[in-house]
């Protein structure tokens, strides 16, 4: 199979995580772009979505998926989302997509996060992807001082503006062996808006799809 077919795979084994009625969190990425086509299918059964970025607005209104304001509802079942990386904790980089921001306030209102991913994103230690961190523009040069104090190497990502207006510095050479740790120490940087980090709320069910089939892994209680 190929690394596409395995993200389509792990994509439509979260529709068995979805309810008759509900609003669907809906994350970002080439993994969730499968899951918003076998949403589609079944888009008479849900009332429709909340989502974390334009792009996934524009492909699920593109698909006739109402997109509601996440101010507008009182409660959110499930969010369905990919991940750059994950460990056995079910903490995650995301943000390579440079949506981060919104994916962790919709992750945040969420009851149960699905995490959909090809087995490649699977890891012992988080850090060997880039760490992305949205910096509102001016504080861009202070945050990557204070990031290169933590033992990265930021750089900006060029040519790119996030949905919220601001740059994303992709930080290099972490080894994260603290996930929670470094998600608030990173956070604590002035003129950062929020980072790739998910470890305080990470996933709550892992999809992981293998050549053998798609994992069902449930986050162990804390
Ligand atoms: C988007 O900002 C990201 O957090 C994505 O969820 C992540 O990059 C996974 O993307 P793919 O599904 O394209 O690998």
């Amino acid at each position: 199979m190929t690394q596409d077919e395995l993200k389509q795979a792990a994509a439509h084994a979260a529709l068995d995580y979805i309810t008759d009625g509900d609003i669907v969190g809906v994350g970002t990425g080439s993994t969730v772009n499968h899951f918003i086509n076998a949403l589609a299918g079944m888009r008479a059964r849900i009332r429709g979505a909340v989502s974390s970025s334009e792009a996934s607005s524009a492909r699920l209104r593109a698909h006739g998926i109402e997109v509601f304001d996440l101010n507008g509802i009182a409660s959110l079942p499930v969010y369905v989302d990919g991940a750059d990386e994950i460990d056995a904790s079910f903490a995650m980089i995301k943000g390579g997509g440079g949506a981060l921001t919104r994916e962790k306030i919709v992750a945040a209102v969420s009851e149960r996060f699905v995490c959909i991913c090809d087995a490649s994103k699977r890891v012992p230690v988080l850090g060997r992807f880039p760490l992305p961190v949205e910096v509102i523009p001016m504080a861009a040069r202070h945050v990557a001082r204070e990031l290169r104090r933590l033992g990265g190497e930021p750089k900006t990502r060029e040519g790119f503006i996030t949905d919220n207006g601001n740059l994303i510095l992709d930080v290099h050479g972490l080894e994260i062996a603290d996930p929670v740790g470094m998600e608030t120490r990173i956070n604590q940087i002035v003129g950062v808006v929020t980072n790739g980090l998910f470890a305080e709320r990470g996933a709550d069910v892992l999809l992981l799809a293998t050549a053998a089939g798609v994992e069902r892994h449930t986050a162990k209680p804390v």
